[in-house]
């Protein structure tokens, strides 16, 4: 049940906009131009999503700011998938996951199935754009590891929770 109202949640929240002038104030301070732009180009569902994700680590009392960055770009891997998709993704995920793994197994690009491709793996994805974007190594392994196994470092992990929460 906990599952499903999660899936519900996660629905309800890629059908909203993004981030209004004082947020977007907000994360300006914290982030370095190159991770700006990275930011910029997620669709507003999810620079809200990751807008949440960061507000409960400070809320939780994090002052790692890598962590913090992280919070807000660990999803920049997804950058700005359709609406339709996100949808068929959330859903699918929570109802038919082996339909989304043969969807997902498609890699390129201009392919009806690439957002799927790209929602699967956006782990890694986010992690090398935010290398070649020249983020420092901490962040992108953090990006990268997000929906890995359990992080030994506490915020890291509070990352993985609140995500997964979000
Ligand atoms: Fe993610
Ligand atoms: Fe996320």
């Amino acid at each position: 049940m906990g599952r499903l109202a999660y899936r519900v949640r996660q629905f309800a929240g890629s059908l909203r906009g993004g981030l209004d002038d004082s947020q977007r104030a907000e994360i300006e301070r914290l982030l370095t131009a190159e991770q700006k732009l990275l930011f910029a180009g997620m669709a507003p569902a999810y620079q809200r999503h990751s807008f949440v994700v960061y507000r409960k680590l400070l809320a939780d009392g994090c002052d790692d700011l890598v962590v913090l960055q992280a919070g807000l770009l660990h999803d920049v891997g997804k950058g700005n998938v359709a609406l339709p998709y996100r949808v068929a993704v959330v859903l699918l995920g929570g109802w038919w996951p082996h339909l989304l793994e043969i969807l997902s197994a498609e890699s390129v690009p201009g392919s009806w199935r690439h957002p799927f491709f790209v929602a699967a793996r956006h782990a890694e994805l986010g992690a090398v754009k935010l290398s070649e974007a020249g983020c420092g190594g901490r962040l992108v392994e953090i990006v990268r590891a997000h929906h890995g196994p359990v992080s030994v470092d506490h915020w890291c992990r509070r990352l993985q929770e609140i995500d997964a929460e979000s």
